[in-house]
């Protein structure tokens, strides 16, 4: 009864069989539903299509503009004016005024990453138990993270076993940096808002002691410049400005190599004694895409000039193989021969950041002598490349000129490094190096399944018979994994995603225990340690919820990773002066000659963007 009073009070129109008994009026109906899609659905396109427009010029009018400013110069050294109507010089006064607020020269334009309100909600795969697995991984960082919430919260890391936390990274609070962008990607957003709130309210840099300007680099400030990006929150860029200062001190040497230690508070900084004065590679080569990254957020050139000078140096003392033993002196600006050339501990990174600067930049020309130098550095590579008679293809070390036949974890990072090298390689390279990546992704596989926990130790020796476990330990380390996820978006085998699935239940049932993670003593005795280290909640389980994830979260053409998994977004580099080339000519003495390089710049537009 109820019903047909209701009925009968509203008008036919909306009554369905007012539409059921006439079937032209439904098909009336539906047209309409679908014109109405149909009109929203375009409208939305063409929103999008304009926006990509309007930055797309933008782009090209900042390149017009250098280019005419280039030109202003030559005609004015030429004792010539330039016709009124291109009236350059407005633009000047412009920048200069901005200049006086830190933002220089005006050719660096100001990168701002959108700002969300929430996470985006990450795409599923379409594979079930990929998404299913990809929901336990996210459990275990849960996990980790609760365990770290509990027990060690605002302290760089927690000691699981002993249910408190340690401060080895200056008290920073390590873990809470490394994890805001795992936190954020894996859509834990309660979580992601502590961690933020912590940063904002809580993080203090006027720390008395002295700590690595790596590690700082890579976790601190890396951490803080992906959080920016992903979330578009100003603090974080901020806090960002504020650590990189702090940090700047290191690199005042005569050289530009920095030291490698520095007081937060004071600034003194200074290299290790163990090191006898000497630099070290890795901690002096890994600092470009943060320093690079802030330079393009604030405007400030200052932090990416300080880190580039370092691999022009280093580019004056490159050997003709491309492989830089691992000591470098501060003073001299040159490297010592008693160094071992490695992809592991103390070289790796150094060859990592060579490519990813140069995908980071987008690969225009302004970063291309970085791509020149990692391609050099991959032929001399070859020389390392040995293979055991069972058939695992190992990357040696050398010192002096002799070969020692191990191979750290470490140095597992190489074949995705290889792999996204292929992007810019001749087809007969590109082959090359994916051939490589997967024989070495081999290799560091069996690192794990080779032992009687399934986890690697962190180094091994090859031998005629095989491969052994040198250094016992683990400590959960993300290399093999993050190499298997860059193999797995390049070639799409399903192996990659087994092998990594492998790895993640031998870390469910050695590491994981009720107050966290932990790694192990001996990697054959299944001994524990007492420590959750923050690059296990930063890379290793980020690299492994990627795995399993679609490629479109973050997609490699939009984001590099720094040597911690942090993503920072690719921002082209394209108005700056190719700073290198101007250095070079100056010591040769020649003036440099704008016209020149705008005309080489348009010859390698022409030839397309990759260079060879
Ligand atoms: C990088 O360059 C390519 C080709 O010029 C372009 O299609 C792409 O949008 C650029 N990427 C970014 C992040 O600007």
């Amino acid at each position: 009864m109820a019903r047909q009073r209701t009925s009968a009070g509203l008008p036919r129109v909306f009554h369905p069989t007012y539409y059921l008994r006439r079937p032209r009026r439904m098909l009336l109906l539906f047209s309409f539903f679908v014109c109405t899609t149909y009109f929203l659905w375009d409208r939305h396109n063409l929103v999008v299509y304009h926006e990509e427009t309007v930055e797309e010029l933008a782009r090209e009018n900042e390149k017009l503009e250098h280019k005419l400013q280039e030109l202003t110069k030559v005609f004015k050294e030429k004792g010539e004016t330039l016709p009124k109507e291109l009236e350059f010089q407005e633009h000047e006064k412009r920048d200069r005024k901005s200049s006086e607020q830190g933002y220089a020269t005006g050719l660096l334009k100001r990168f701002r990453p959108v700002r969300r309100k929430n996470p985006p909600a990450t795409d599923v795969d379409k594979d079930p138990v990929a998404a299913e697995r990809r929901e336990k991984i996210k459990d275990a960082m849960l996990h980790a993270w609760t365990c770290y919430e509990k027990y060690a919260w605002g302290m760089d890391e927690l000691l699981p076993q002993s249910k408190t936390g340690q401060n080895q990274f200056a008290g920073l609070g390590a873990t809470i940096i490394d994890s805001l962008d795992t936190l954020y990607i894996m859509g834990l957003q309660k979580q992601f808002e502590k961690a933020r709130d912590w940063v904002a309210e809580n993080l203090d840099f006027n720390k008395n002691v002295e700590t690595s300007v790596f590690e700082t680099t890579i976790r601190v400030l890396g951490g803080l410049l992906s959080a920016y990006d992903l979330s578009g929150e100003p603090m974080f860029l901020k806090k960002a400005q504020q650590i990189a200062d702090r940090l700047l001190p290191a690199w005042e040497t005569s050289s530009g190599i920095p030291y490698n230690v520095i007081n937060l508070a004071t600034g003194h900084a200074s290299n290790p004694t163990w090191s006898g004065g000497a630099s070290i590679l890795a901690d002096s080569g890994t600092e470009q895409v943060e320093f690079i990254a802030l330079s393009q957020r604030t405007g400030i050139p200052k932090y990416k000039e300080k880190a580039e000078k370092v691999i022009k140096q280093l580019r004056k003392v490159y050997p003709s193989d491309g492989l830089l033993p691992y000591y470098l002196y501060p003073d001299s600006g040159q490297l010592g021969n008693h160094g071992v050339v490695t992809f592991g501990a103390m070289g790796d990174s150094f060859y990592e950041y060579l490519l990813k600067v140069w995908i980071q930049g987008n690969k225009t020309e302004v970063v291309k002598h970085y791509r020149e130098m990692w391609e050099q550095s991959m032929e001399g590579m070859k020389s390392l490349v040995l293979k055991t008679s069972d058939g695992y293809t190992y990357l040696a070390e050398r010192s002096y000129s002799q070969i020692s036949n191990k191979m750290d974890e470490l140095a597992c990072f190489t074949p995705g490094m290889l792999v996204l090298g292929i992007d810019g390689a001749s087809p007969q390279k590109a082959e090359e190096y994916l051939n490589l990546a997967q024989e070495l992704a081999k290799t560091c596989y069996n690192m794990y399944m080779s032992t009687s926990t399934k986890l690697a130790g962190e180094n091994y020796n090859f031998h005629s018979d095989g491969m052994h476990v040198g250094t016992s330990w683990s400590i959960m380390r993300p290399e093999t994994i993050e190499s298997f996820m860059y193999l797995w978006r390049k070639t799409g085998d399903q192996k990659y995603r087994d092998w990594g699935w492998d790895i993640f239940q031998a870390f469910e049932a050695q590491s994981r225990i009720p107050t966290g993670y932990v790694g192990l003593r001996d990697v054959n005795s299944g001994e524990k340690d007492d420590k959750m280290q923050s690059f296990f909640l930063a890379e290793t389980l980020k690299y492994l919820y990627l795995l399993f994830s679609p490629s479109t979260v973050i997609p490699l053409d939009e984001w590099v990773f720094n040597t911690e998994a942090h993503p920072v977004r690719i921002v082209p580099r394209m108005n700056e002066p190719i700073s290198l080339e101007d250095e070079v000519r100056k010591e040769r003495g020649k003036p440099s000659n704008p016209v020149l390089q705008i005309e080489q710049r348009q010859r390698w537009k022409g030839r397309g963007k990759i260079a060879n």
